[in-house]
């Protein structure tokens, strides 16, 4: 069977099973095909809501599935691929937060949305990149203490000046294997191209970018301006995804690095085992985990809009 004569099958499949694909960005474009939706994480938690099928296939990472059970309770959720998780998710448990609660007292607690589920028992609001600036502005809390990622934690840091944050020294393996100096010298080879990446990067990194946001913003800010060449910091298959989206421009990745390999352990043959339930996994949390993890997601979406 090859590619075209699968994704069929899966077209075919999802309408005759009732069954819902959404779909990361970073994930490959065989799979972005036969999605019902491909966003990123606050685009994947919000729209599983609106999707009037009762079974959703995520092709993402585990804390997204999740995410979706947590917000969604009466639908069946599975993960494509089970081994597909985020490392920076197992950089925080919950006893670490209760541990730095003791530490920082009167500190507003807020996780960035690739966590697990226990750990966001006990944290105060969720956030995302593409929703971090605009929730922590609306809450009251001058102290904030933002976990894992520090270095998303400092870019939303520098457009909330009026706040006190402190940090943990986490963020994710994939951006941070990029730094200033693969910059410059993917600049050189790209003079002309408009400088993109996503908040996971350091800040070294950031501050070299002539836009900073997160996998939509940055697809969004490509096919938006009127500039034709793009240097992309974030997961490369970003760049693929965009050279299809706008075959008159040009997109280059920073460094061969920037490969998110968690992201791509879910191939189309998953997606298309989870659908016709041979494959996949069924998201199934406890009760008591359900209830007090749902607090800080359903604060994300009352202030993330
Ligand atoms: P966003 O898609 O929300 O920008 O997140 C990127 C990421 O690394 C997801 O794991
Ligand atoms: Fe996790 Fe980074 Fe991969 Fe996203 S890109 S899933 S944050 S390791």
């Amino acid at each position: 069977m090859n590619t075209r004569e699968l994704q069929d099958k899966i077209l075919q499949k999802k309408k005759e099973l009732d069954v819902c694909i959404l779909a990361h960005a970073y994930q490959s474009h065989d799979i972005w095909d036969v999605a019902d939706y491909v966003g990123d994480s606050y685009g994947l938690a919000r729209q599983a809501e609106k999707a009037p099928q009762k079974t959703v296939v995520m092709s993402g990472v585990r804390f997204m599935a999740e995410t979706v059970k947590l917000l969604n309770p009466e639908k069946k959720v599975q993960l494509a691929n089970p081994l597909a998780g985020c490392p920076m998710a197992m950089q925080c448990s919950r006893e670490d937060v209760l541990e730095m609660r003791e530490q920082y007292p009167g500190y507003l607690v807020c996780a960035y949305i690739n966590t697990t589920t226990d750990m966001k028992r006990a944290v105060d609001v969720v956030v995302t990149s593409s929703s971090a600036v605009k929730i922590l502005r609306a809450l009251p809390d001058k102290n904030i203490l933002f976990i894992p990622d520090c270095n998303l934690g400092a870019w939303v840091a520098k457009q909330i000046p009026d706040k006190n944050f402190k940090f943990m020294k986490g963020g994710c393996p994939t951006h941070m294997r990029i730094n200033a100096a693969h910059v410059l010298a993917a600049k050189k080879r790209h003079p002309d191209a408009v400088f993109c990446c996503h908040p996971e990067c350091l800040p070294e990194v950031s501050e070299l970018a002539d836009y900073i946001g997160s996998t939509t913003g940055i697809m969004k800010y490509c096919e938006e301006s009127d500039q034709k060449e793009f240097l992309i910091g974030t997961e490369q298959s970003i760049v693929q995804h965009m050279q299809f989206k706008c075959p008159d421009k040009r997109f280059y990745t920073v460094s061969n690095e920037l490969v998110c390999h968690n992201m791509k352990q879910t191939t189309l043959m998953d997606v298309y085992d989870s659908v016709t339930g041979r494959g996949g996994e069924e998201i199934v949390l406890p009760e008591k985990t359900m209830e007090e993890a749902k607090k800080c997601i359903q604060r994300m979406v009352e202030l993330g809009g």
